[in-house]
């Protein structure tokens, strides 16, 4: 059995994807965390109601990047990886040094086109016709880490954003639990 600790800011969709995968102890990976930076934010109830662990780190409280990683160092139980489902920041070298090529981050659109923080819309308002979502390690930049596994969405004639965007959301709480448990056990499910 693999562990990993998973990070996410808000909604947590992908959060629960994870928890569903990872439910059936066949799959071979165990979630041992959920790290928080957002008070409030919907994924903690998620992880209240699966019995998953919680870290909240207040990066305010904290005073600087650096020490809110390692308070988050001090407490995270020994993992096998780190997942960014949806955490909302770029990570400093006191977290990249302590996990190197063991954080993975999900992008919605296909790495390299559109980084950041709006992927989803702003590849649909360049008017491409194929996006699609990217698993990456990361690295200190913006969604710049080497390219793990890639997913294209294409995009219908006609579809609205809001369309779009649960297409998107579809792929990923497909392709990130898949990718972990590959990264982990080789791919044996
Ligand atoms: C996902 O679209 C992911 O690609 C991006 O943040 C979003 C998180 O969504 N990094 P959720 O919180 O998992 O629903």
């Amino acid at each position: 059995m693999k562990n990993i600790a998973i990070f996410a800011s808000g909604t947590g969709s992908n959060f629960a994807a994870l928890v569903a995968k990872f439910s059936d102890a066949a799959a071979g990976v165990h979630i041992s965390v959920l790290v928080c930076d957002q008070a409030g934010a919907p994924v903690l109830t998620k992880a209240q109601a699966a019995g998953i662990p919680i870290i909240k780190v207040d990066y305010r409280a904290c005073g600087s990047k650096a020490k809110a990683e390692t308070t988050i160092l001090r407490q995270l139980p020994p993992v096998d990886l780190i997942v960014l489902a949806g955490y909302m920041r770029i990570l400093g070298p006191t977290l990249l040094n302590a996990y190197p090529r063991q954080i993975i981050n999900l992008h919605p659109a296909l790495l390299p086109s559109f980084p950041g923080r709006t992927g989803i819309a702003d590849a649909y308002n360049y008017g491409v016709r194929v996006t699609g979502i990217t698993v990456h390690y990361v690295d200190s930049g913006i969604d710049s880490g080497e390219i793990i596994a890639q997913e294209p969405v294409r995009i219908v004639r006609g579809e609205s954003l809001a369309e779009l965007e649960v297409a998107i959301h579809a792929a990923e709480h497909k392709l990130l639990p898949a990718v972990v448990v590959e990264l982990l056990n080789g791919g044996e499910e």
